[in-house]
């Protein structure tokens, strides 16, 4: 069933998305094109109920104020326009308008129907994977987080076994990662699951690497590099399945947008490996991601989890990489989420996570003189990760948590509270 939906053009709103979404959450499918779409784009998308011109700050591109194309009126679509001069609207905003008067367009000038949810989403997704991808068979990088775990659910629903899932452990994942994703997608979901344990292949090109960038290069190149010699050894594969979610297609393709970004993905696969993309998530928002993975059965644990950096705990072990300190930041982290979970800040703290540099300090253990690493806690609230500010932990919850890291984790003498907000810092410490 095709939903229907209210188009945005993109005028130079800094708003669009927020706009999309209090549309999504009338229950009405909206999406975001570009200020100069054709009268034959429109049409293509099918079931478009109206359009607002969105217009803002960044409507001036190259010195020029962008319009919309002047024959728009005519296409037969309720139109109307926020912050855009636009004389031939029967109806102009000054700024977003609320939601009672968005709900009077939307259901009474658009006559658009509520039937916008996640369970006509998959059932939609799924026929269209099944057309694109026939009896052929889809190849998904399956990291274990919420997109790609996601994607593979989806496409799982709708290819079953046509779908060959690689998950690659490098060896920094956070503890139990890897184990919970071969139980979820192997012994749940009977995927076709690929499981690479390359943590001495990892370990090994990073060793004596004390640089942050460097070892992100090495760790984001490595697998690439393991993924392609995965992908090598498989036949008769045409597609690659990716989480690509709406955000990422916005900031890579907006002509007003400020801060353009590329979209990331598998990149950097070499060119004779050609495959075809299937990205069933790319309409959705973050968390409408969440609850598409909810409603395709993945666990909760898996779908609400926190952000975490591509190239893992690598980042948080500071600077050379050694098997002792790697092992201090993958348990003390375990502890860490343990507690937060028992005192409900799992739900509360946008991201939480523990760190180990690379120097000892002097301490004293059975009465005696020792010398060991320190274990600092860093636990941060932000809304956009550009800006972020620390949690206020109570000290009872931190004492817990630190006497448990002192006691269970091996090589630690000392723990510590980031207070750093970022800006100056970043959410990471690396
Ligand atoms: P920073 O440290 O730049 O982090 O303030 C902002 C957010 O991005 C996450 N982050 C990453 N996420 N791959 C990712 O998918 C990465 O390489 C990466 N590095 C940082 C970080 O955890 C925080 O949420």
């Amino acid at each position: 069933m095709k939903q229907d939906m209210i188009v945005i053009l993109d005028l130079g709103s800094t708003e669009n998305t927020v706009l999309a979404r209090e549309i999504r959450e009338l229950g009405v499918y909206s999406e975001i094109h570009p200020h100069d779409i054709t009268e034959e784009e429109i049409k293509a998308l099918d079931n478009v109920k109206g359009i607002i011109l969105n217009g803002g700050e960044n409507r001036v591109v190259d010195g020029k104020e962008v319009e919309v194309r002047p024959e728009l009126y005519t296409w037969g679509y309720p139109v109307i326009s926020v912050d855009y001069p636009a004389s031939r609207c029967d109806v102009r905003f000054d700024s977003l308008p609320d939601q009672e008067t968005l709900k009077k367009f939307v259901f009474d000038e658009c006559k658009a129907e509520a039937n916008w949810n996640m369970k006509n989403f998959i059932e939609d997704q799924v026929e269209l994977i099944r057309r694109q991808v026939g009896d052929r068979k889809v190849l998904l990088a399956l990291s274990g987080g919420v997109d790609s775990s996601v994607v593979a659910a989806m496409l799982i629903k709708a290819i079953g076994q046509q779908l060959v899932c690689v998950h690659v452990n490098h060896g920094l994942m956070r503890k139990n990662e890897s184990e919970s994703v071969v139980e979820v997608f192997r012994n749940q979901l009977h995927a076709n699951l690929i499981y690479v344990d390359a943590t001495e292949r990892f370990l090994g090109k990073l060793e004596n690497v004390s640089d942050p960038e460097e070892k992100r290069k090495i760790i984001g190149g490595e697998f690439i590099r393991v993924f392609e010699e995965e992908a090598r050894k498989l036949e008769g594969i045409d597609f690659l399945g990716q989480g690509t979610i709406y955000p990422d297609i916005i900031e890579s393709g907006t002509k007003t947008a400020k801060m353009v970004k590329s979209h990331h993905n598998v990149g950097g696969l070499p060119e004779d490996l050609q495959f075809e993309l299937v990205e069933p998530l790319k309409q959705l928002f973050k968390d409408e991601v969440r609850a598409c993975g909810i409603e395709l059965g993945l666990p909760a644990e898996m779908v609400y989890r926190q952000p975490f950096p591509g190239p893992g705990l690598g980042v948080r072990c500071l600077g050379a990489i050694t098997r002792d300190r790697l092992e201090a930041v993958r348990e003390s982290d375990a502890i860490l989420r343990e507690e937060f979970a028992k005192a409900g800040l799992d739900k509360k703290v946008w991201q939480y996570f523990t760190v180990v540099p690379d120097f000892k300090s002097v301490g004293m253990k059975n009465h005696a003189r020792c010398f060991e690493y320190m274990v600092i806690i860093r636990a941060i609230n932000t809304i956009d990760a550009m800006t972020a500010s620390i949690e206020h932990v109570d000290w009872e919850i931190l004492d817990r948590i630190t006497n448990r890291i002192l006691a269970e984790v091996e090589n630690v003498n000392r723990v510590c509270y980031d207070m750093s907000p970022k800006p100056p810092a970043t959410i990471e410490f690396e």
